[in-house]
């Protein structure tokens, strides 16, 4: 078995968590670990037994690293997207791997020309659970699909720090809206709509008053023939719920993303009179998401089928049209 050899960029929350998902596995290790600060980087390796540590680009340029996971904060995430894959690293990079489409598309371009994979990190794509719900929708289950409803919110503890700074483009929309209108460009483009083709309208909510990031807000997202109601929230705790109505009956699950490192379990299809309860394999999807990442480099693929490029393009395309719709301070744009 193939051992890849990973490097974490960050040294937050999510960082831990993917230190800590792979901690386990037989055929993935974390070798190295950059981050902004080297210092920052040695003291955060050292408490995790990892090996190597120094700045971003001294582990880029690192070869004993295969792979590459960005943890970072979402400014940095496309420019560091691009440092990697010219290093010759293949990516695994955190959501949003844009803030827009010319991000994503300057991302599709490194990882042409490198001919490496790049993955964004929707964790709840890597699960049975999506998979499931996938061949649901389009073994034609419920019919024709014509509308979504989703959402994911929560309270953040504290009005600071990374989500509430648009210098880091804070606000809901980037930090969980892109959960429920990435699934809603999923389940579209399953039922024969084109990602391209959707756009958001009615796009309402509030801002933060001294930062000027949406806090809570939602939106519809459609297409010809399709509808999406997407509602995002980091200051009240929503619904977790994914609900997808078709015109023969619809799917309803009371928990559409997971949960921490556990992928969702259930879902119900409702047709006429009769539900049917579908139990399916809880996993963890950072494990996957990585060993995912890890089969597109051997197999010689630039992308994952379970997140393409251009459901990552077109996500990023309706989170920024939310935003702008909405008037959300985007001076994360200034640098
Ligand atoms: N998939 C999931 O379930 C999930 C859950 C939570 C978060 N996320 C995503 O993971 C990413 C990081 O979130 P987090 O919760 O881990 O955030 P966090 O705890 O605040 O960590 C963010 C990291 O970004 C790095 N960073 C780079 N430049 C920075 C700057 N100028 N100021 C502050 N930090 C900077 C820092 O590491 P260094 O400076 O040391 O490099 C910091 O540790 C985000 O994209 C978020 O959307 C995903």
């Amino acid at each position: 078995m193939t051992t890849t050899r990973w490097a974490v960029l960050g040294t937050g929350q999510i960082a831990r968590t993917f230190l800590a998902s792979l901690a386990g596995a037989d055929d993935a290790r974390v070798v190295a670990v950059g981050s902004s600060d080297g210092t920052r980087a040695r003291r955060f390796a050292a408490e995790h037994g990892v090996a190597g540590a120094g700045t971003y680009a001294e582990v880029l340029a690192d070869a004993r690293v295969d792979a590459v996971y960005i943890g970072t904060v979402h400014t940095t995430h496309a420019e560091l997207t691009v440092q990697a894959l010219r290093a010759g690293k293949p990516v695994l990079c955190e959501k949003p791997l844009g803030l827009d489409p010319a991000q994503t598309a300057a991302v599709a371009a490194a990882a042409e020309a490198a001919a490496l994979p790049v993955v964004e990190a929707y964790k709840y794509r890597f699960s049975p659970f999506t998979d499931t719900l996938r061949l649901a929708v389009v073994g034609g289950r419920i019919g024709r699909v014509r509308s979504v409803r989703a959402s994911f919110g929560f309270a953040a503890p504290t009005r600071s720090g990374r989500l509430f700074d648009p210098a880091f483009a804070g606000g809901a929309v980037y930090d969980v809206g892109g959960y429920p209108v990435s699934l809603a460009v999923a389940v579209a483009r399953w039922a024969g709509v084109s990602p391209e083709s959707l756009t958001v309208t009615d796009a309402e909510g509030a801002l933060e008053r001294r930062t000027g990031v949406e806090t809570d807000t939602r939106a519809l997202v459609t297409g010809p023939g399709f509808g999406a109601r997407v509602e995002a929230a980091i200051t009240r705790s929503l619904s977790r719920a994914v609900h997808v109505e078709g015109d023969r009956g619809s799917i309803h699950a009371e928990q559409g993303w997971g949960s921490g490192r556990a992928s969702a379990h259930s879902f119900e299809i409702r047709t006429g009179t009769s539900t049917e309860q579908v139990e399916v394999p809880v996993v963890d999807p950072f494990l996957v998401e990585a060993r995912a990442l890890a089969a597109a480099a051997a197999a010689g693929h630039l992308e994952d089928a379970r997140m393409p490029w251009g459901d990552s393009t077109a996500t990023a395309r309706l989170l920024a049209r939310w935003r702008a719709e909405l008037g959300a301070t985007a001076d994360h744009r200034r640098d």
